[in-house]
């Protein structure tokens, strides 16, 4: 057998036409993230996702009322996120929880056929948004606020989130993030969507289990921990001496390099942007100065650029998000690209079920419990 690739760095694991990252160039479905992060509404990139190209008008506007009308969550989703210890739960253990609950409240949960699947992808791409907003209205002591379905879906999310409908430069900044963050290739989430529906489990787990792999600060987690760090640094001033303590104590700056960019990822200079205007716009420049600060200091002196993650985390500061909800962000757009991944994959599948190098200890003679040291 030939030997292992740690993190299975290199390895092409499937094929796929969903979203493809070719010469440091991030597409879905052959259209470039440039054109559609300025261009695209999200539901026109869940569309193009699902259904491998961009709606028509009529289409468009079918999914757009698709999506608005399946966007209540269960009363019992709801009661079941009051019950949490609100003080500890992190967003992304009670988004995970109450993914694999409303599995439980969808009569065709386990009924495989694809157009059950699609149906299925449709109330989940809704609700997603929902119990994100829900939860941290609860956790603020207010109560839930219900969808409006003459709403998009970005503009819906922040209606549900802040109890008020959003400015448009608000809109516009989280439809940019959730084109940009929709899908990535075989990331780690997606592959681990991908691991558990070919063993035709059902779309919920696929999605629960999706959504615990993006929890983890090495993937989606990335973006909570830069605000931590722009918070610890606190000034302008202090962003370089910071950032070379710890590079000296060899600990990674979250939001900086990539696994598959060599030269940057394409997707930062959009929110990069956004973060710049926005942060003027709320009086709130330093994060970005500081931001570029740390972006051109870590590029100089470790050759690594910024990902996704960097200039999100001032983006949705600014907006007045709580920090623990950006990942939970990450994850309602994300969703789309999982499922798409999800669908793709009861396409035409086989059980992912790769090998291991063993490294142990050779065969060995058992040895009878009195016998052992
Ligand atoms: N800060 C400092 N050093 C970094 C770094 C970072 N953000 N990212 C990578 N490095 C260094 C590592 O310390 C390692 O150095 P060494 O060879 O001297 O030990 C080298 O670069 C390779 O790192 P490794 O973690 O093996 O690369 P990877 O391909 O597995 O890393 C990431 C990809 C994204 C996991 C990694 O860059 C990282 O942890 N970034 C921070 C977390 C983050 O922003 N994640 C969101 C990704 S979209």
């Amino acid at each position: 057998m030939t030997t292992s690739t740690k993190g299975l760095e290199g390895i092409v694991a499937t094929q796929s036409s969903i979203s493809s990252i070719i010469d440091d160039q991030l597409s879905y479905v052959g259209y470039k993230i440039d054109d559609l992060a300025v261009k695209s509404s999200f539901e026109e990139v869940i569309y193009l996702l699902w259904n491998l190209k961009l709606p028509t008008e009529d289409e468009l506007a079918r999914i757009k009322t698709e999506l608005a009308e399946n966007m209540e969550i269960p009363n019992a989703v709801i009661e079941h996120l009051r019950s949490y210890d609100l003080s500890t739960v992190h967003p992304m253990a009670a988004l995970r929880t109450a993914v694999s609950l409303l599995g439980l409240y969808d009569s065709e949960a386990d009924v495989m056929d694809p157009e059950a699947n699609k149906r299925k992808a449709i109330r989940i791409q809704a609700k997603i948004a929902t119990i994100v907003a829900a939860f941290s209205r609860i956790r603020n002591g207010q109560d839930p606020v219900k969808p409006k379905k003459n709403l998009g879906y970005a503009e819906n999310f922040l209606y549900m989130l802040n109890g008020k409908e959003a400015e448009d430069i608000e809109i516009e900044a989280i439809n940019k993030a959730l084109v940009l963050h929709a899908d990535h290739e075989l990331n780690a989430s997606t592959f681990t969507a991908r691991v558990c529906v070919a063993t035709l489990s059902d779309i919920y787990s696929g999605i629960t289990a999706a959504i615990s792999a993006l929890k983890g600060p090495l993937h989606g987690g990335a973006n909570e921990n830069v605000m931590k760090m722009l918070t610890e640094i606190g000034e302008e001033e202090n962003a370089i001496p910071y950032i070379e303590e710890k590079l000296k104590n060899k600990e990674k700056i979250m939001g900086m390099g990539h696994r598959v960019y060599q030269n940057g990822d394409p997707r930062a200079k959009h929110l990069k942007k956004m973060s710049e205007e926005l942060t003027k716009l709320t009086g709130q420049e330093k994060w970005y100065n500081m931001s570029v600060e740390i972006e051109e200091y870590v590029k100089e002196s470790k050759g690594l650029p910024a990902n996704v993650d960097f200039y999100s985390a001032s983006v949705y500061h600014s907006l007045g998000i709580d920090h623990d909800l950006f990942t939970p962000i990450f994850a309602v757009s994300r969703t789309s690209g999982w499922l798409a991944h999800i669908l793709e994959q009861y396409d035409n599948n086989r059980l992912i079920r790769p090998r291991a190098e063993y490294t142990g200890p050779e065969l060995q003679d058992y040895v009878e419990l009195p016998q052992r040291g």
